[in-house]
């Protein structure tokens, strides 16, 4: 057998990197990768099924997804050709880094902006590409620091900046005015408004894309019941989206994604609604039970899930609440106030109970 070592020829960056794996285990409570609860009723189970079964498995997909951005279009005000899609969010954020990367003259290599703590994805794809990361604190609301990501963006010339609004994992949106100041302030990047939780928030940010050109937004069906689907989305210039469409695989998005998503979206509204809005009502109720326990203190959240800043280290809760088959999200390990915050995801009533009387217990 003849002996190669992949590493001779691999980027260098990877070897800084881990592979994205959630915790597998033997959990009865899954709070930890913000879904949505599963609570489909029968007949739109029925309903994607019989549009399931009528896929032809012998052709490719619909390379230009035309059905389903007419959809996507109509559910946000916008025209077809400003709507690019991809295997979820995740996949426009890498096809965004893959293609924004002419290197700029001040500055050495391709640059991303983004705040910290927030999705990790941002980070990873970046990296994965070579291209250097400038993280700038959220302040001590869990807001942007405006002037520090000011600073940063004179300082370092990034090609894009992301900023996830609701934020993963504080659940706090950014403050209008500072996004706008930041948005002002930079001409010569694409602002990614990425509005993954949007449907559990009080405002959302799509009349940006009338007044400037590099901004975008991102979407997905994945927080709103329909993560198995791989569905996200890109609004923002027709140009963008045709230069997006010029990178993108062709047949990126499975024909059974595209035409579930379609039904999601045109017929199972009122089943979205339903969704959010027991979601939006047991974030209250949950928020306010968390809120009257020692030790714990809820950070208002827009999103679907909660961000609790604890006295004691995150990691021993954590673990209290996995020998009870409870499973959250921990970052410690990330260091400073990190290491004493936990995210839950908001589930059932049932399940949500659960995790509260386990917290209870684990304190
Ligand atoms: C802020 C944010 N953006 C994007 C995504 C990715 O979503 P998708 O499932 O559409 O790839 C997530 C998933 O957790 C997220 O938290």
């Amino acid at each position: 057998m003849r002996k190669f070592d992949p590493h001779l020829i691999l980027r260098p960056e990877l070897a800084e990197l881990k592979a994205y794996s959630p915790l597998t285990g033997n959990f009865e409570v899954r709070l930890d990768a913000n879904e949505a609860p599963a609570v489909l009723s029968a007949k739109a189970k029925k309903r994607l099924s019989q549009v399931a079964s009528e896929i032809d498995y012998s052709a490719y997909p619909d390379a230009g997804q035309k059905e389903l951005r007419a959809a996507i279009a109509a559910r946000m005000g916008l025209t077809p050709a400003q709507i690019c899609v991809g295997v979820g969010s995740d996949e426009l954020i890498t096809l965004l880094l893959t293609v924004m990367t002419r290197t700029k003259s001040k500055v050495p290599c391709p640059t991303i902006l983004t705040t910290t703590p927030t999705f990790v994805m941002y980070r990873l794809s970046a990296r994965v590409r070579g291209q250097r990361v400038i993280e700038v604190p959220l302040d001590e609301q869990w807001d942007i620091d405006v002037e520090g990501m000011k600073r940063a963006v004179s300082a370092t010339d990034p090609n894009v900046i992301f900023i996830a609004t609701p934020n993963n994992p504080t659940g706090t949106m950014a403050s209008h005015d500072r996004l706008i100041e930041l948005i002002e302030a930079t001409p010569s990047a694409l602002i990614v408004v990425d509005e993954a939780y949007i449907d559990y928030a009080s405002r959302n940010h799509v009349a940006l894309l009338s007044q400037y050109e590099n901004v975008v937004i991102l979407r997905t069906l994945s927080k709103i019941g329909f993560a198995a689907l791989r569905v996200g989305w890109l609004a923002g210039s027709r140009a963008l989206v045709a230069e997006l469409d010029k990178a993108r695989l062709p047949y990126n998005l499975p024909t059974h994604s595209q035409k579930l998503a379609q039904v999601a979206l045109s017929e199972l509204s009122e089943e979205i609604d339903a969704t959010t809005t027991l979601v939006k009502n047991e974030r209250a109720r949950l928020a306010q039970e968390l809120d009257s326990l020692p030790g714990v203190r809820v950070v208002p959240s827009e999103a679907n899930f909660l961000w609790l800043e604890l006295e004691q280290p995150a990691e021993s809760v954590m673990n209290a609440l996995m020998k009870q088959k409870i499973l959250v999200r921990s970052f410690s390990g990330r260091g400073g106030r990190l290491d004493r915050c936990l995210r839950v995801t908001i589930g059932t009533e049932e399940n949500n109970q659960r995790f509260l009387d386990a917290l209870r217990r684990s304190l």
